[in-house]
């Protein structure tokens, strides 16, 4: 079998994966309660073991774990398993608080390697190519996970990591790679400096966009497509649970993201009742690892919000793209708003660029809301803040100002976007 031939449960028929899914989480079961004494403490709590869960429903009575768990036992207390079979550290940048702390076996790592090449391989790469990784690298999960991935498909990586556009752009140019793995915002910056240097983003090399780590609409998939003439494929993931390639989205449906659920089983619950969700609603995704040594994650809440779909490219059901957490949810006077909507409503105005931050401030007692939004290279001001404003109040029923800022006066990220500054008093 070539590295660019399907795995054979990649087309496995439904009840072979629900087979191999149910022998799985019983093991993981048993080796979080075994060998993690706060997984043990918890499940006795709560009044279950592992050899209650005797069919993938069963899942549902064993307790969420959440990123508090990681923290109460930063950095090592999760680990199942003892120093001398960690290979690898990775964490989360931990903007409040204490970083998570992730620890992979040489095994975890092996998996994690495959499921990244599984990736880049439904992404669309192909034997001979080129692969840019601009995702950082480091503790943050993106770079060697999209490194390892390529490598192991055979392809030729090409290790940049994020920053330092002007080479990025340069070495687009000298190496002609077809493939780009990549924030979308930073890729974003990264077509702003080709056309400063005076290139057409349009005629460089890439083929195909891996594009994750921070949420994006379809709008900016189709603004991405459009301006670099590639397909933009979506790619997720989060460290707790692996890193990148948790699911990816299959070029030739282009319909959310696959889910690699032979490795992990995937539940959507009530955000507020923490209750699971019937499929196809939307709420809190949730993951429970089925294979990892390491670092078992058993209901971890991701905080992501989505909803479940049927299998259509592979057997494996789909989750729709993330375009929210529950954490970057606004209440802005009492409306509900995720920076997406407004995204999604900036980017249907073609003279507006996908660069734009979200500015909370207080009027009062009031939350106010200020959209700084730049204009497109060659765009045209034509009233176009009033007609922002006018669009988000009548179709996310804010109030906001919006602001046309000059070109570049919005700070381009070289990894996560920061889409929203709270300068709210504390
Ligand atoms: O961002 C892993 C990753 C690296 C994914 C490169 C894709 C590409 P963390 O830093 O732990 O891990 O952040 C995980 O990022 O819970 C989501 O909120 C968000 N996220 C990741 N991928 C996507 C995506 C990596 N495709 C958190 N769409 C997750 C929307 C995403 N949000």
């Amino acid at each position: 079998m070539t590295a660019f031939a399907l795995e054979a449960v990649e087309k496995a028929p439904l009840a072979d994966l629900r087979r191999l899914q149910l022998q799985r989480l019983q093991w993981s079961l048993q080796h979080a309660y075994d060998h993690v004494p706060h997984y043990k403490q918890k499940f006795d709590q709560a009044g279950v073991g592992p050899q209650d869960c005797r069919t993938l429903a069963d899942l549902a009575r064993f307790p969420l774990t959440t990123k508090a768990d990681l923290r109460q036992t930063y950095p090592f207390g999760m680990f199942a398993v003892p120093m001398d079979k960690i290979v690898r550290i990775h964490a989360s940048s931990g903007t409040t608080g204490k970083p998570t702390v992730v620890g992979y076996t040489a095994k975890d790592i092996d998996t994690w390697t495959n499921l990244m090449a599984r990736s880049i391989r439904a992404a669309g790469a192909k034997p001979g190519e080129k692969v840019h990784v601009a995702y950082g690298y480091g503790l943050f999960t993106g770079g060697l996970g999209a490194h390892y991935g390529a490598e192991r498909l055979g392809l030729a990586v090409i290790p940049l990591g994020g920053g330092m556009t002007e080479r990025q752009v340069q070495l687009i140019q000298d190496f002609k790679p077809e493939i780009i793995m990549v924030t979308p915002s930073y890729m974003l910056a990264i077509a702003d400096e080709m056309e400063r240097q005076g290139m057409d983003p349009k005629q460089c090399s890439l083929r195909v966009g891996i594009f994750g780590a921070e949420p994006w609409t379809n709008e900016m998939r189709k603004s991405i497509e459009q301006r670099l003439a590639l397909d933009a494929i979506d790619i997720y993931g989060l460290s707790e649970v692996m890193g990148p390639g948790v699911a990816q989205e299959c070029v030739e449906t282009k319909d959310g993201l696959t889910i690699w659920e032979d490795h992990f089983y995937p539940e959507v619950i009530d955000p507020e009742s923490g209750k699971p969700l019937p499929e196809g609603e939307k709420g809190e995704l949730v993951f429970t690892t089925l294979t990892k040594e390491g670092l078992p994650v058993i209901r971890y809440r991701t905080r992501d919000l989505t909803r479940l779909l049927p299998g259509t490219a592979r057997t494996m059901r789909r989750m729709e793209k993330i375009t929210g957490r529950s954490d970057d949810m606004l209440i802005i006077r009492g409306v509900n708003v995720f920076p997406s909507q407004i995204e999604e409503m900036l980017l249907k105005q073609p003279e507006l660029s996908p660069h734009y931050v979200l500015e909370l401030s207080k009027d009062g007692p009031m939350d106010h809301l200020t959209v700084l939004v730049e204009l497109a290279p060659g765009g045209a001001d034509v009233g176009s803040a009033g007609k922002l404003k006018h669009n988000i109040k009548s179709l996310i029923g804010v109030t906001s100002d919006v602001k046309i800022v000059p070109i570049s006066s919005i700070e381009r990220s070289i990894g996560k976007a920061k889409r929203v500054v709270d300068k709210r008093p504390k």
